[in-house]
């Protein structure tokens, strides 16, 4: 059952909340998209022990935590629960505890408050990202093509709308943040592995290891990693038995990391070509952190003669600012729904997503 349209503006800020993977975070934001309050607490140590995101256990952490982020957040902003205009969550896709606990907190919340309750879409979040006030003069105009690169997607998507997306390519194995994650793991690097493999990257041989370019030169704007993933574990195997020598793992971070930048540069020149009208190269996710990406991918919107616009670091990887912003576009585009009924759905792709209202019951 979807709710009623919401009006275009809200009468006080906006509380906002992700819990989707790893991460519990909780910001405030105005009703013009200005930042209040933010915090991130990352449950890195808390799955450590276990090699990977265990879904249990990230659902109980985001339960322990909630309260105490969110009364942090509204005391640095001055406010209480009867001063929030609406309160936002991530409601999909993502790990369905955390979820289930993002979403039933907040909505808890915007009931006892008697506020709008908004669903947002993750995806959508990171896709709007570039756009939040202060980050390119006006806001990066539509239609522009977003490279969704994160630990659990890895798409060229163009974005012609709040609410209107096109899937051009992604991959067809393993996200790109797993790729880093997964060598990570192999070079004996703790998760997540991206920040790990680029620290030791910078201290290698990019050219030491010749790993593959998995389908670059290729038409369209598809991902391959799982090939890629496959060759740096037969160079880690080809090893003389034992602790991997410091400079080789460095070597192999390197080879790996030039790899990736490649195939990356490749395709989103592809993904270009697909949408000639972009006005700016958007990158977004975990892995739009990593600078040699960065820079690489400034190199390809510089010979396009386009912006490449990257958030800050801190609104790469999983936040709750960006759930805001998104809730807050949604509004301003007047597409936000009373999301009260709407349940969390682990899997959500943003083509689902409407952004005409005759069709918002299509999410
Ligand atoms: O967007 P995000 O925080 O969570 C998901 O929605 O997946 O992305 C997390 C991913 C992880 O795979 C992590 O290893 C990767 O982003 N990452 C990086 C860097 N920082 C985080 N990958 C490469 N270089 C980095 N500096
Ligand atoms: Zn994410």
């Amino acid at each position: 059952m979807v709710g009623n349209n919401l009006p275009a503006s809200i009468v006080g800020p906006l509380l906002a909340i992700e819990s989707s993977c790893d991460e519990t975070a909780v910001a405030i934001l105005a009703p013009d998209g200005r930042i209040m309050a933010e915090h991130v607490l990352s449950q890195f140590a808390d799955h450590a022990p276990f090699g990977g995101v265990v879904p249990e256990i990230a659902a109980r952490a985001h339960l322990s935590h909630l309260p105490a982020l969110v009364s942090h957040a509204l005391a640095e902003a001055g406010l209480t629960t009867a001063d929030l205009g609406a309160v936002a969550a991530t409601t999909g896709p993502g790990l369905i505890g955390g979820l289930l606990v993002g979403a039933g907190f907040g909505k808890g919340l915007a009931l006892a408050a008697g506020r709008p309750f908004i669903a947002v879409n993750h995806l959508e979040g990171h896709a709007l990202t570039a756009r939040l006030p202060g980050l390119v003069p006006g806001g990066v105009a539509f239609p522009y093509l977003l490279l969704l690169l994160s630990g659990g997607h890895c798409q060229c998507v163009a974005v012609d709308g709040v609410g209107r997306y096109r899937r051009l390519g992604g991959t067809i194995d393993d996200a790109v943040g797993e790729a880093f994650d997964k060598v990570a793991k192999l070079l004996g690097l703790p998760l997540p592995g991206g920040p790990g493999i680029e620290r030791l990257a910078a201290l290698g041989d990019a050219k030491a290891f010749p790993f593959p370019r998995p389908l670059a030169g290729r038409a369209g704007c598809d991902f391959s990693f799982s090939g890629l993933k496959t060759a740096v574990a037969q160079a880690v195997g080809a090893l003389p038995v034992g602790a991997i020598p410091h400079a080789t793992a460095a070597d192999i971070a390197a080879s790996f990391q030039a790899a990736v930048v490649d195939v990356l540069v490749d395709r989103a020149g592809q993904a270009l070509k697909m949408l000639p009208q972009a006005t700016a190269l958007v990158v977004a996710g975990g892995v739009a952190a990593n600078q040699a990406i960065r820079a690489a991918l400034h190199g390809l919107a510089a010979r396009q003669r386009i912006a490449l616009v990257a958030p800050p670091l801190r609104y790469c990887g999983d936040n709750a600012v960006m759930i805001g912003w998104a809730a807050l576009e949604r509004l301003h585009a007047g597409l936000a729904q009373d999301g009260h009924d709407q349940r969390p759905q682990p899997r959500w792709p943003l083509t689902a997503l409407s952004g005409s209202p005759e069709n918002v019951s299509g999410i």
